[in-house]
């Protein structure tokens, strides 16, 4: 029997593989082409790896950073590796989550991020995704609303930023190298951080 938390997994690894060839083109255009298939590597070694009966989320999501820390590679690798291994501390021990629980795993993921990466909101990153994913569902779960409604807010959040990351240049990472040239395009990895989000959410309504 496979565990909620592992479930939900396989569910963000099937969602990177579906789209595996769209995050590629999007890094095509400023990057090196290679975003979708790093993640895609990363989470099928995930899938193959990961035990299906583990219920500790924290423990589950530990395994999930280290798996992609060694697998994905690129500048994306090490930084989703951190992320999850950073939400997998909050979650130690858990078998479930709570609004309260999930805003503080996506803030120490940010923060592994950011300690990482060095870069800050507005560079063109992932994090143009995640911080206002993040400031959105703290102001919905601070109000009381539960995980999957914070979850929302967030997802919506996440999209904005993709849209934003569209009109900015990039300052960190490879897209930094093409300069000006970079406005115009939406950024991979807030793609994939919003496709993740996204992917929780739906996971969590069923
Ligand atoms: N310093 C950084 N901080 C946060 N995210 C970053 C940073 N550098 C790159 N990224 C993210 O990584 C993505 C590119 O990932 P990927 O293509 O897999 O790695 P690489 O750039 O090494 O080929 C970018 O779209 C961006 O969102
Ligand atoms: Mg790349």
């Amino acid at each position: 029997m496979s565990s909620r938390i592992h479930e939900c997994i396989v569910r963000i690894g099937e969602t990177i593989k579906d789209n595996k060839d769209f995050l590629t083109d999007l890094d095509r255009e400023i990057g090196d082409a290679d975003h979708g298939v790093n993640m895609a590597r990363g989470f099928t070694a995930v899938e193959d790896k990961l035990p299906a009966d583990e219920t500790d989320i924290g423990a589950m999501l530990k395994k999930t950073g280290m798996t992609l820390l060694s697998t994905v590679g690129g500048a994306s690798g090490p930084l989703y590796g951190t992320a999850y291994m950073e939400a997998g501390k909050i979650a130690a021990g858990k078998t479930e989550i709570t609004a309260a629980d999930f805003g503080a795993m996506l803030e120490a993921a940010i923060a592994g991020i950011q300690k990482r990466g060095k870069a800050v909101k507005g560079e063109k990153t992932m994090l143009d995704a995640l911080i206002p994913a993040h400031d959105a569902f703290m102001e919905k779960a601070n109000a009381g609303a539960d995980l999957v409604t914070a979850l929302d807010a967030a997802c919506a959040a996440a999209n904005e930023g993709v849209e934003f990351t569209k009109t900015i240049r990039a300052t960190k990472g490879r897209a930094s190298y093409l300069g000006e040239r970079s406005i115009g395009h939406q950024d991979p990895g807030a793609t994939s951080a919003t496709l993740t989000l996204e992917t929780i959410r739906d996971f969590l309504k069923e």
